[in-house]
C-alpha cells in the first residue's frame, strides 16, 4: 500500500469492535482498508454501484468531482487538451510521465509501425451483416486480434504486454474506421504513417481511393482533443470492466474487447449517439418544454442523455473544454445555425436554470458537446461510440498495466447479498 496509514477505524458490530487501517490518499478522501472485514467479523459490506468503495491502488488519474477537476498523472485535463496532443498524452497515461523530446521520437513511429491490420483481417470484417452497429463489430474485431498476434498475449511477460498494448493503440483507429467504411460499403483505406494520430484516423474514414483527400487540421486538431478528452477517467464502468476480466489472467485483447462491450451502454459511453438522437428526436426548440417534463417524471424512464455524471457534481472539465472545440469546428464549418445545435442551446440553457437539475447537479457532460462536433464533421451517430472506445483504449491499458504489475492484485470477486429462497429439496415435476 503506498498511500500513507493512519490510526485505524473502529467499527463496532455485535460484541465485537473491529479495526479497519486507515489511508490518506495523494489527494482524495480517506479510504477504510475492509479487506480483513470478512475474515475477523463474519460480515461483508454492502455497495451496488461501488459508490463508495475504492476497487484499487491507481496513480493514473484523478477527479475531484465537488471541484470538476480531472487530472492525467497530475496534469489538469484543460492545460493537456490545450497545449499537448494525443499521442503525447498516450505516452503519459502509459509511463507516468511526459516524453522528452527523445522519447517522443522513439514512442511515435513504434505506434505507427502497428497501425496496419494483419492482411486476413479484411476477411474478419466480411463476416459481419452490413447494417451491423460499428460497436458490435470493434468489440469482435478487437477480441479477435488475440488469434492473430499470439506473441503478445502472455501476461506475465512485461514485454509482451509491452506489445500488446502498443498494437491496440496504434491499430484502433485503423478497426474503427474500417467498421465505418464496411457498413457504408466503401473500400477500405490503408493508415496512413506520415500523418498524425488523429489525422490519420479522419484519413481512413472519409477518403476514398478514388481522389485525394486533405484533412483539415482545425477537425484534426478537434478529433485529437476528443481523444485526448476521453483517454482515462478513473475505474469507470468498462474500465473496472478491463480490470475485472484481466484479474483472471485473460489475455490483453480479451480485457480491452471486455471493455468495449461494458462502454457501449447508453449511460456510459453510448451517452453521445443518445444525446444527439435525443436533440434530434426533439427536433425545434418549442418542444424543449415537453421533453424537460419528461424527464422530471419519475414514472417516465426518459432522461436527458448528456447530462448528470456520477462523479462531476459541480460541472465537467472534460465539457467545458469540447464546448469551446464545439464553437471552433461550427464556426470554421459554417453551421452555427444548424437546428440539433439551436436545439442544444437552448437545451443546455433551460438545463442550467431549472431548479430540478440545479437541485440534483445535472451538467451538460462530455457527451453533450462531443456528439454535436462529431455529427459537424460528418460521422454518423452510431461511429459516436466507437471513437469514445478509440481514446480510451490507451486508459483501460494503462490501468491493465498497472493492475498486472501490482503484487496485492487478486481475482476480482464481490461478494452479495443474498435474497432467493432457502435451501429447500428437489420435488419431482409431478409435485410441483
Ligand atoms: N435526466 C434527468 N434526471 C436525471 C438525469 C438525467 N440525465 N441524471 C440523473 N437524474 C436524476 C435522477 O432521476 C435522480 O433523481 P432523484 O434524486 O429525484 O431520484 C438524481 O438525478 C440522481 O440520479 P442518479 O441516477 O442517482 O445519478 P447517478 O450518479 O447514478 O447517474 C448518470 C449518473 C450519468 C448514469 C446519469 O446522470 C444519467 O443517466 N445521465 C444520462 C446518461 C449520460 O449522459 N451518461 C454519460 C455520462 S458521461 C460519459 C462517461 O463518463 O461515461
Amino acid at each position: 500500500m503506498v498511500a500513507d496509514s493512519k490510526n485505524p477505524a473502529k467499527l463496532t458490530f455485535g460484541d465485537q469492535e473491529i479495526d479497519l487501517p486507515v489511508y490518506s490518499p495523494v489527494l482524495g478522501p480517506d479510504v477504510l482498508d475492509i479487506r480483513k472485514l470478512y475474515a475477523q467479523g463474519d460480515v461483508f459490506t454492502f455497495d451496488p454501484g461501488f459508490t463508495s468503495t475504492a476497487s484499487c491502488e491507481s496513480a493514473i488519474t484523478f477527479i475531484d468531482g465537488d471541484k470538476g477537476e480531472l487530472l492525467y498523472r497530475g496534469y489538469p485535463i484543460d492545460q493537456l487538451a490545450e497545449n499537448s496532443h494525443f499521442i503525447e498524452v498516450c505516452y503519459l497515461l502509459l509511463y507516468g510521465e511526459l516524453p522528452t523530446p527523445a522519447q517522443l521520437d522513439e514512442f511515435e513511429p513504434r505506434v505507427t509501425r502497428h497501425t496496419m491490420l494483419h492482411e486476413q483481417m479484411h476477411n474478419f470484417f466480411s463476416g459481419f451483416r452490413r447494417d451491423a452497429h460499428p460497436m458490435a463489430i470493434i468489440t469482435g474485431v478487437m477480441g479477435a486480434l488475440s488469434s492473430f498476434y499470439h506473441d503478445s498475449t502472455d501476461v506475465n511477460d512485461p514485454w509482451q504486454r509491452e506489445v500488446a498494448s502498443i498494437r491496440m493503440i496504434a491499430k484502433m483507429p485503423t478497426i474503427a474506421a474500417w467498421a465505418y467504411k464496411y457498413s457504408i460499403g466503401q473500400p477500405f483505406v490503408y493508415p496512413r504513417n506520415e500523418l498524425d494520430y488523429a489525422s490519420n484516423f479522419l484519413h481512413m474514414c472519409f477518403a476514398v481511393p478514388a481522389e485525394e483527400y486533405n484533412v483539415d487540421p482545425i477537425v484534426a486538431r478537434a478529433m485529437d482533443r476528443i481523444f485526448t478528452l476521453h483517454a482515462d477517467h478513473e475505474q469507470n464502468a468498462s474500465t473496472s470492466t478491463v480490470r475485472l476480466a484481466g484479474s483472471s489472467g485473460a489475455n490483453p485483447f480479451a480485457c480491452i474487447a471486455a471493455g468495449i462491450a461494458c462502454l457501449w451502454g447508453p449511460a456510459h459511453g453510448g451517452a453521445n449517439e443518445a444525446a444527439l438522437n435525443m436533440l434530434r428526436e426533439i427536433g425545434t426548440v418549442d418542444r424543449i418544454p415537453e421533453f424537460i417534463e419528461r424527464a422530471k417524471d419519475k414514472n417516465d424512464p426518459f432522461r436527458l442523455m448528456g447530462f448528470g455524471h456520477r462523479v462531476y457534481k459541480n460541472f465537467d472539465p472534460r465539457a467545458k473544454v469540447m464546448k469551446e472545440s464545439a464553437d471552433e469546428v461550427l464556426g470554421l464549418l459554417g453551421i452555427e445555425n444548424n437546428p440539433t445545435l439551436q436545439v442544444a442551446i437552448e437545451l443546455e440553457r433551460i438545463a442550467l436554470t431549472d431548479p430540478y437539475f440545479i437541485d440534483r447537479k445535472l451538467y451538460p457532460n462530455v457527451d453533450f458537446y462531443s456528439g454535436i462536433i462529431l455529427d459537424a464533421i460528418g460521422f454518423p451517430t452510431s461511429m459516436f461510440t466507437p471513437i469514445f472506445a478509440l481514446a480510451r483504449t490507451v486508459g483501460w491499458i494503462a490501468q491493465w498495466k498497472e493492475m498486472i504489475a501490482d503484487p496485492t492484485q487478486k481475482i476480482g470477486r464481490p461478494r452479495q447479498l443474498y435474497t432467493g429462497a432457502k435451501h429447500r429439496d428437489y420435488l419431482d415435476i409431478e409435485n410441483r
